[in-house]
């Protein structure tokens, strides 16, 4: 046992984060702790860290146990060296101990006497134990396994951005290898690459790891146990987040059957006290039952969650009908080349995803829309266009001393209480937690209101640096819904897959400094890079096996056999080819448009079954649940269909020496 809470209860002021929370930590853990925007997440982490003393229960650690602990806080942090020896600064001792080595050897130069070198080697040998020889190594290795390249680790830490110092922090904390490692919403900071890096990494972790996050797909891939924070108590699931979403599942169905039968009972008990408080034979009965009634404890009801988004976005002004018109445009940092001579435009109704790795010039592009990054090349912004832009930035700028509303207030644009109100409810803030201070609001809670704040400017076209970053997926789904609503045009960059397939109608990649537009869908998209994959692999088939026959006729030739003779008839099969290949076609274009309305229909059943008045209604979801399997294995039929066709017709084509 590393760590165990026992029924532990903290709360700020009168409001209750937890109560009665036991939780046993054991090594080997990997623990997703999860709960919605505000549940008190980041809090049980301080709480575990001793950064705030409990009210009630007990916390017990293990001799000598050291905790690691990822967060936002780290960020103040601040040092002239360059990150690789931030890096190394984990390995506190061994960097100790290099010191004093390197003060032994020059003391040596004029001192030679014996304890001087005993000393010189025992200092060795220690450094040896210590592994010292390979921590530079070892820094190294996360540090590029995060995303910084090899050049870029001999750079002081202050000439990095905020998230890149993060990340360097997070080098830090892993290469420590505390037995404890808390990790508050990691991914916040990292691109695809380095969060699968960091999957994998940690999968031979020594010690527990407790994560904090809002991403499914890397909690499935991470955790082997799932704890949440849910009504101020702690409940635990084994298995990943899937595992957990089944199981809470039946749980709910559980709650909400024991929560009914309760009801009944109450109902009950009230009638028969109604019924015989005034009668004398009775009363005392009923006063028992009354007693009784008083002292249950109440199961609560499973709570549906918010209701959906009802408000209009609406903007003020009509921008044209192109908003941005870049061309020729070049963008280099120093010797790195972000876009080269490229171009693109953006016309009124376009939601365009921006996405693609970290480094690969998301953000500058971003700031190239926005206006406030300077370009060669030509940036002409329509007419009427008012834009607001919105990133992690964003959330520092708010005004710490303000309440949510005043906050709001004071960019509203003459909106009154009335409407903000509503409009900080459809952001999750319902009644009095609009007077909620800005400086102890979450991050997931600071995320909502400066996106609050963004969408009220009403500007016709928005720019959203990884907006979904902090939040939890309730919020993501109501950001997604937002977003439909809204009458304006934007770019988002994001990492979040679900999220961009659920916002975007085009999606713009950066290839080679070129910004390549692709007018569809994110589903769409892919589906584009699987055929263009596929299409690839057959092209590379094809090539091989022409060399292939090339190379056979040029052996034949050698051996002097005559090539074989050109069949008789070969126009009669050219135009049998040719019938067979125009029906192949025919067929392929309909399973095409099949396909795209069946994958429009698992989209759309996956939005329904993530929302609360689907998932709360079991029967309803239930049967969405059979339709999507369904829809699935029609999926994989007509995917099947479709490579055959697809096969059938590369061949055609090959016959007719089309390929
Ligand atoms: N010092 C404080 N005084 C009063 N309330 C606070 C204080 N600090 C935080 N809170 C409140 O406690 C609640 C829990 O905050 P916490 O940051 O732990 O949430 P979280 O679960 O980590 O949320 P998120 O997913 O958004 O990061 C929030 O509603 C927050 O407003
Ligand atoms: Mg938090």
């Amino acid at each position: 046992m590393l760590l165990a809470l026992q029924d532990v209860t903290f709360e700020f002021g009168a409001r209750t984060i937890v109560q009665d929370a036991s939780w046993h930590i054991v090594p080997g853990d990997r623990v997703g702790l999860i709960g919605m925007n505000g549940t008190g997440k980041s809090t049980l982490l301080r709480i575990i860290n001793g950064e705030y003393s409990i009210s009630g229960g007990s916390i017990n650690k293990a001799k000598n146990l050291s905790l690691g602990f990822f967060n936002q806080d780290l960020l103040s942090f601040e040092s002239d060296d360059s990150i690789l020896e931030v890096g190394m600064t984990a390995f506190e001792e061994a960097v100790k101990v290099e010191k004093e080595l390197e003060r032994l050897v020059a003391e040596m130069e004029h001192n030679e006497s014996e304890a001087l070198l005993n000393d010189y080697s025992d200092k060795l040998h220690l450094f040896e134990t210590l592994d010292g020889y390979n921590m530079r190594n070892k820094a190294a290795a996360v540090l590029e396994g995060l995303g910084f390249s090899t050049a870029a680790l001999e750079r002081p830490y202050s000439t990095f951005s905020g998230g890149w110092r993060m990340r360097v922090l997070l080098a830090r904390l892993i290469l420590q290898q505390p037995d404890v490692l808390m990790l508050d919403e990691p991914t916040n900071h990292l691109d695809l690459p380095s969060i699968e890096w960091l999957e994998r990494y940690l999968q031979n972790y020594g010690g527990a790891v407790i994560i904090v996050s809002h991403d499914r797909y890397f909690l499935d891939k991470m955790v082997n146990k799932v704890v949440e924070l849910y009504q101020q108590e702690l409940h635990h699931y084994a298995g990943n987040y899937s595992d957990y979403e089944v199981e809470k599942d039946m749980r709910r169905e559980l709650q909400q059957r024991a929560y009914e039968n309760q009801q009944d009972y109450i109902r009950q008990q009230e009638k028969f006290i109604e019924r015989f408080k005034a009668k004398a034979s009775k009363a005392a009965q009923a006063q028992s039952v009354m007693k009784r009634l008083d002292k249950l404890d109440r199961i609560e009801q499973v709570d549906s969650g918010p209701s959906k988004i009802r408000i209009n976005f609406s903007v003020d002004k009509q921008p044209g009908k192109i908003l941005l018109t870049l061309s020729d445009v070049s963008k280099s940092f120093g010797d790195i080349k972000v876009l080269e001579n490229t171009g693109a435009e953006i016309n009124r109704g376009d939601k365009i995803a921006l996405i693609g790795a970290n480094g690969k010039g998301k953000s500058t592009l971003l700031r190239i829309i926005a206006g406030t990054e300077p370009i060669t090349g030509n940036r002409i912004p329509g007419h009427n266009v008012i834009s607001s832009f919105y990133a992690q930035h964003q959330l520092e700028s708010l005004n710490l001393d303000d309440e949510i509303l005043e906050e709001l207030k004071s960019s509203g644009g003459g909106r009154t209480e009335m409407e903000l109100r509503s409009l900080l409810g459809c952001f999750l803030f319902n009644g009095d937690d609009v007077f909620k201070k800005i400086r102890i609001l979450s991050g997931g809670e600071k995320a909502r209101v400066a996106l609050a704040k963004t969408i009220i400017s009403q500007a016709n076209f928005m720019l959203l640096d990884e907006p979904t970053n902090h939040l939890d997926m309730l919020s993501v789904q109501m950001l997604i819904d937002a977003l439909d609503k809204y009458e304006g045009s934007f770019v988002l960059v994001s990492h979040d897959r679900y999220f961009v397939s659920q916002t975007a109608n085009k999606i713009w990649e950066i290839v080679d400094g070129e910004i390549k537009e692709f007018k569809g869908t994110y589903a769409e998209w892919e589906e584009h890079k699987r055929r263009q994959a596929l299409r690839e692999a057959q092209a590379n088939q094809q090539a091989a096996a022409e060399k292939k026959a090339a190379a056979a006729a040029a052996e034949a030739q050698k051996k002097n056999t005559p090539a074989p003779a050109p069949v008789k008839g070969a126009g009669a099969i050219d135009k049998d080819a040719q019938k067979e290949l125009q029906k192949q076609q025919k067929q392929f274009s309909q399973i095409e448009s099949q396909l795209s309305s069946l994958n429009g229909r698992k989209q759309k059943l996956e939005a329904e079954m993530g929302e609360p008045a689907t998932y709360s209604d079991q029967g309803k979801f239930k049967q969405c649940e059979q339709e999507y399997a369904q829809v699935g294995k029609e999926l994989e039929r007509v995917n099947q269909q479709y490579e055959k066709v697809f096969d059938a017709i590369m061949e055609l084509e090959a016959k007719l020496g089309k390929a």
